[in-house]
């Protein structure tokens, strides 16, 4: 069995500094083991290009993962070519074969028919398991279910489930919270979701944009100046169920030492710049969560990675987690922020997706869900 995972995860010193996306792959991989399997994992790490990149390679994430399943990981150098095709060999039974980063080959993104046949040779089937890779066309997640019987795994199973019950027929009040840096990376879903959804609440860096837009002076904070039109359309298009930020926190640079206070939108003083959502907007975009019967959540409400500057998204995460609503979070930050506050079992469910969960509710096809056959 070809079993394709997202591993993409944060790598620092060698160590995997987040196992989500790991932990997250295990029911299928037991599954597949338990009923007999020999396994064949293949995930790509991070963005190489093409070439060997020693530091991107997928080696300690086998030998977490080795300790997650608490059972031998075997790995092999490369994807392709001989000498994975005589660790593939030696597999047995609920054997586990890890292969090195597809994405050392270019032929990878390509979405190569050749390289992706040769990936598919070493198996009889191919299970995609790879959610937050399912956005990409690429040789691994696409390509080889043109030459192998296919099916979605346990955990692209339950991603669909939750994120389709979202789109298709929330049950209201439907509320989202979006942050994060960029509005231009995001128009298409805001556009949807001000269509769909009862509330949108908006803070992080893409607020300066919508706030910009209104005239107001963000000083020295990021505004995105060529997405200002955009950003003036969609509040004129829904200003009422836009919700913005009416008080946010203002420091005078990133750093954990700056000089930081609250200020309202309109008063932030020349050369400082908005790092996080004030205690007036918590309070308010709390209220709207509370009585909220599906929320879908996506990027922090500031610089959160900075502890001064992360209250008001780990207040979004506690308000969301108070509320009764299915809750769904989608988005590495996002989910960071939800863990770190201890508060992941309270969540309906956590998304391991990023660009891929944003492109499924944005309505677009998902073309590595799209080939499998199951
Ligand atoms: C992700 O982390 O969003 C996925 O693993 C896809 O990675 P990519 O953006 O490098 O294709």
């Amino acid at each position: 069995m070809l079993l394709r995972v997202d591993f993409n995860v944060p790598l620092g010193d060698g160590a995997v500094l987040d196992d989500t996306r790991i932990r997250a792959a295990l029911p299928t991989i037991r599954y597949l083991l338990e009923h007999g399997a020999s396994v064949i994992l293949c995930s790509h790490l991070g963005r190489p290009k093409g070439k060997v990149v020693p530091g991107l390679s997928l080696r300690p994430v086998a030998a977490l993962l080795a300790k997650l399943l608490d059972a031998p990981v075997e790995f092999a150098e490369d994807c392709v070519g001989p000498v994975v095709q005589a660790a593939v060999e030696r597999l047995r039974p609920g054997g586990l074969l890890m292969l090195e980063n597809t994405r050392f080959h270019p032929q990878e993104t390509e979405n190569d028919p050749e390289f992706a046949r040769q990936l598919a040779e070493l198996a009889e089937r191919y299970v995609n398991d790879a959610f937050g890779t399912a956005h990409r066309a690429h040789a691994s997640t696409e390509g080889v279910a043109h030459y192998l019987p296919s099916a979605a795994g346990l955990l692209v199973e339950q991603e669909v489930k939750f994120l389709e019950q979202a789109l298709k027929a929330p049950e209201r009040p439907y509320v989202v919270v979006l942050g994060g840096a960029k509005i231009s990376d995001k128009i298409r879903l805001i556009r949807k979701l001000l269509d769909e959804a009862d509330a949108l609440l908006i803070g992080g860096g893409m607020a300066n944009t919508f706030l910009a837009c209104q005239g107001l002076n963000l000083a020295d904070s990021l505004v995105e100046r060529d997405s200002l039109a955009i950003a003036a359309e969609l509040l004129a298009h829904a200003a009422t169920r836009l919700h913005l930020p009416i008080d946010i926190v203002v420091a005078s640079e990133l750093s954990e030492q700056a000089e930081h206070r609250v200020t309202s939108v309109d008063q932030i003083p020349a050369g400082w710049r908005a790092v996080d959502i004030g205690p007036h907007t918590l309070a308010q975009f709390t209220a709207v969560l509370l009585p909220a019967k599906t929320i879908l959540w996506n990027g922090p409400m500031g610089v959160f990675e900075i502890e001064a500057f992360a209250v008001g998204t780990r207040g979004i995460a506690q308000a969301i987690a108070a509320s009764r609503a299915l809750s769904i979070v989608g988005g590495g930050d996002s989910v960071a922020a939800v863990q770190q506050a201890g508060l992941a079992s309270q969540f309906s469910h956590l998304s391991t997706g990023g660009g891929a969960t944003l492109a499924l509710l944005e309505g677009q096809v998902l073309p590595g869900l799209a080939v499998l056959q199951v």
